[in-house]
């Protein structure tokens, strides 16, 4: 089932820990894994996402330009309609390409496979934040060149991108032409065997609104078909050389091109700076778009790449210092693969702010650019505890949605709000409502992050201002879609949900959905009660806006202390849902294993009379939920499910990674954990071509963070239990928590917290309770009988 589809060969790809990179051309590996490096070698801030396609544009598999939000209406179609069924989907589209940079050589273009390569290396540096090129090559003609380019998405203006591009004849004059492109290609065209891609659309999306160009700076601009949104984009350079050069500019609707022409002296090189800028917004007038496209071109401009590239290079520093996850392995491909990982985080998130997050980041159209509960629980607890304004700028999105998922939840036939599974803009982008709009569980995971993030930063103000309402609307909902069931003893029974494993749908109360409701109604109540006695005039407003009863409080509380959870005596387990023990087990040893992940390869109804898994549902709930279990409960469950558990999704063995080395599988833990962190390295699921998988990169940090540093947060209590893997001799990071950081440093014998900034902080190590302060900010704790001080 689980496998490496690609092991990076070390000659070719070096396990650098700073940097991801390939030393040498490999013409063969360069085809066939086109769009492999093109995730891999992709760029973004959260904001402006750009593939890793190469300057000269091919060969090319994806070329992608994405912007946070940027999106087209698309039609749904369904062969049979029915009430509440999503009529209009969402989809990222993607933006002109202006990575494009052809170079012709006496009048050849220069092209990799056919030139004949003295040296290469392409790197993804991950402390500079940039990707960098350097090729000398001899051309047909015998000349010796040396190319060099540093290619960057802007973490301080998030509008802004900036390629540096150096040419030097190292042996020879050479007539050299240059074509600096921005090109609008034609949209994605449609694949649908695989329910995961992006639909495509026919026909035109971006209707040309008007372009501008001047000097080496042209710019376009569009307006979408169907969602109305205003695109602007545009490119300036500057351009350097002891050698005359020639310039020329085309600017039409879909393609602009500056062109640089000069014969080049030996070893007297030409430098073009290349600056990309993207905006896009709601107003029809086109000016005002370029106005501000022009703007962010006239700062850089200004700055000049230096300056730009320096201060690329000081965010991503700040960032590696209060992120970073080192670790001691006998695996030199782990640090490399942990940092790539982490970067991936600090892309997708960075400069999100007034955005979601979508399942593959910017780094790909799979999922259509949604945000689905990845970003809130597999995500969020990352962001949290590395940079809470960004995480409170994910939740505060999340609050702005409110009134369409008021609205969705009034069209459904419920009370309160129902978040959508799938979206851009907040309305339901999810056709298939089996496993989509079933999935309510996004409601209690939302509330579920709120929480940790209150909790773990201690800014109550933002549960006072926007959480509290979530809650309300969400408890709402809850207390709507479920009952006090009189076959279960009067119990509270939520039906007719689908739990994250997507294997099993529409069924009755799903152990993981019920638990996650009672923590949202619970939570609900306790906040709101705590608001009226902290904050009465607060809690009037929020009344106001809510129209909440007194007696909501007192179903709500009920409602959580009456929970149905099942549970069978005889297996002393926690079935999946009430039915799940009454299906015939799937017939795993018959399966060939390439007919996995199986949703490419048998109906759903086929999955769903079977006991077989897709990702962690019952062990998701054991890890989010973790103190509601006992040990034997857990260690129970957990081989139970993990006999029928595919990992068809990449969001699973992340999760499983953190029971089994909490239930004392320390193998099976790190077998887990080498699938989550090389979800992308080594292709596991086979189409990281089409993106990044976001959740399972977060999950990669929790499974080193909540798994083999134990870390629990319950109430905010802040605890850890270490358990390294027998190949690990140590395991290092930072945490912020209430504002102070907190800096953990585990190896095979003891942990070693210190307080790097900040007055005080608590926490208990393996049950003993520590307090670090500014007085004594370092503390030793060893581990107990199974790793002894020597
Ligand atoms: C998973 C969902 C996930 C989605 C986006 C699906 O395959 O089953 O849990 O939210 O992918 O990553």
């Amino acid at each position: 089932m689980l496998r490496p589809r690609y092991i990076p060969p070390d000659d070719i790809f070096p396990p650098n820990p700073w940097a991801f990179e390939t030393v040498r051309y490999d013409a063969r590996l360069a085809r066939e894994l086109t769009g492999q490096a093109e995730t891999m070698f992709a760029l973004s801030n959260g904001y402006l996402g750009i593939r890793g396609t190469v300057e000269e544009g091919t060969p090319v598999r994806e070329a992608g330009t994405y912007l946070n939000g940027f999106y087209e209406h698309r039609p749904i179609s369904y062969g049979e309609h029915a009430y509440g069924f999503p009529r209009v989907g969402q989809s990222i589209l993607n933006c002109p390409n202006g990575t494009v940079l052809k170079l012709f050589v006496d009048d050849e273009p220069f092209v990799l496979p056919p030139a004949e390569i003295l040296s290469y290396r392409r790197s993804l540096d991950l402390r500079a934040g940039t990707l960098n090129r350097d090729v000398r090559w001899v051309t047909a003609t015998g000349k010796r060149l040396h190319m060099r380019t540093v290619r960057l998405v802007s973490l301080a203006q998030r509008h802004l991108a900036a390629i540096e591009f150096e040419l030097t004849g190292e042996d020879a004059d050479v007539e050299i032409a240059v074509s600096s492109e921005l090109v609008n290609s034609q949209p994605l065209s449609a694949d649908t065997t695989d329910p995961r891609l992006a639909e495509g659309f026919v026909g035109r999306v971006l209707h040309p609104t008007g372009t501008s160009a001047g000097g080496m700076r042209a710019m376009l601009s569009y307006r979408t078909r169907s969602s109305g949104m205003s695109l602007g984009c545009g490119m300036d350079h500057s351009v350097s050389s002891e050698c005359p050069v020639l310039t020329e500019l085309v600017c039409e609707d879909d393609f602009a091109a500056a062109r640089f022409r000069c014969k080049l002296e030996r070893n007297k090189p030409l430098r073009i700076r290349k600056y990309l800028s993207y905006h896009y917004g709601e107003s029809s007038d086109h000016t005002e778009i370029l106005f501000q496209t022009a703007s962010t071109l006239d700062r850089a401009m200004r700055h000049g790449f230096e300056r730009i590239r320096e201060r690329q290079r000081s965010d991503v520093g700040r960032f590696w210092a209060r992120a970073d996850v080192t670790v001691e392995s006998d695996n030199p491909r782990t640090q490399q693969t942990i940092r790539w990982n982490l970067f991936q985080l600090l892309q997708a998130s960075e400069r999100a702010e007034g955005h979601g997050i979508g399942a593959r980041g910017l780094t790909g159209q799979t999922y259509e650019g949604h945000y689905f509960w990845d970003t809130e629980i597999y995500v969020l607890p990352f962001i949290i505890y590395t940079n809470p304004a960004i995480a409170r700028s994910v939740l505060k999105f999340r609050y702005d949605m409110l009134d369409k998922a008021r609205a969705r939840a009034r069209e459904l036939g419920h009370r309160g709000a129902t978040f959508p599974w799938r979206t851009i803009n907040g309305d339901e982008a999810s056709a298939y409502y089996a496993a989509g709009t079933a999935q309510y569980h996004i409601n209690a995971d939302i509330a579920y992050a709120l929480r940790k993030y209150v909790e773990v930063t201690g800014d109550q103000e933002f549960l006072w201002n926007y959480g509290a309402e979530i809650l309300i609307e969400t408890a709402r909902l809850w207390f709507d879609l479920g009952f006090f069931s009189d076959v279960k003893g009067g119990r509270f029974c939520i039906n007719g949900v689908t739990g994250p494993d997507e294997y099993t749908a529409l069924v009755n109360n799903n152990c993981f959905t019920n638990l996650m409701a009672r923590e949202n109604l619970r939570y609900a109540v306790q906040s709101v009660r705590a608001l009226e006695r902290l904050h009465p005039p607060l809690f009037e407003i929020l009344v106001a806006r809510t129209g909440l009863e007194p007696s909501e409080l007192e179903q709500w509380h009920e409602a959580s202390e009456r929970m149905y959870l099942p549970y069978d005596g005889r297996l002393k387990i926690h079935p999946q849902d009430d039915d799940f023990l009454d299906l015939k087990r799937w017939d795993f040893a018959t399966t060939p294993e390439d007919n996995y992940p199986l949703f490419l390869h048998y109906h759903p109804l086929n999955l769903y009379r079977s006991q077989v898994i897709k990702q962690a549902d019952t062990v998701m709930a054991m890890f989010l939920l973790n103190e509601q279990f006992n040990h034997d409960e857990k260690r129970r469950n957990f081989e139970y499910y993990e006999a029928l558990t595919t990992h068809d999704s990449s969001l699973s063995v992340c999760i499983q990674s953190i029971i089994a080395n909490e239930t004392g599988f320390k193998e099976k833990a790190i077998d887990y954990f080498d699938f989550a962190a090389a979800m992308d390295m080594s292709d596991i699921g086979g189409n990281m071509m089409h993106g990044a998988h976001i959740a399972a990169i977060g999950g990669t940090w929790l499974a080193l963070v909540y798994g083999f540093a134990g870390l629990r947060d319950t109430a905010g209590q802040i605890s850890f239990d270490p358990k390294l893997p027998e190949t690990w001799s140590a395991l290092n990071f930072v945490l912020t928590v209430r504002g102070q950081t907190l800096r953990i440093e585990i190896d095979r014998m003891s942990a070693t917290y210190r307080l790097l900034n900040g007055e005080w902080v608590s926490f208990s190590h393996a049950g003993e309770e520590c307090v670090l302060s500014s007085a004594e900010p370092i503390l030793t704790r060893a581990f107990g009988p199974e790793q002894p001080l020597q």
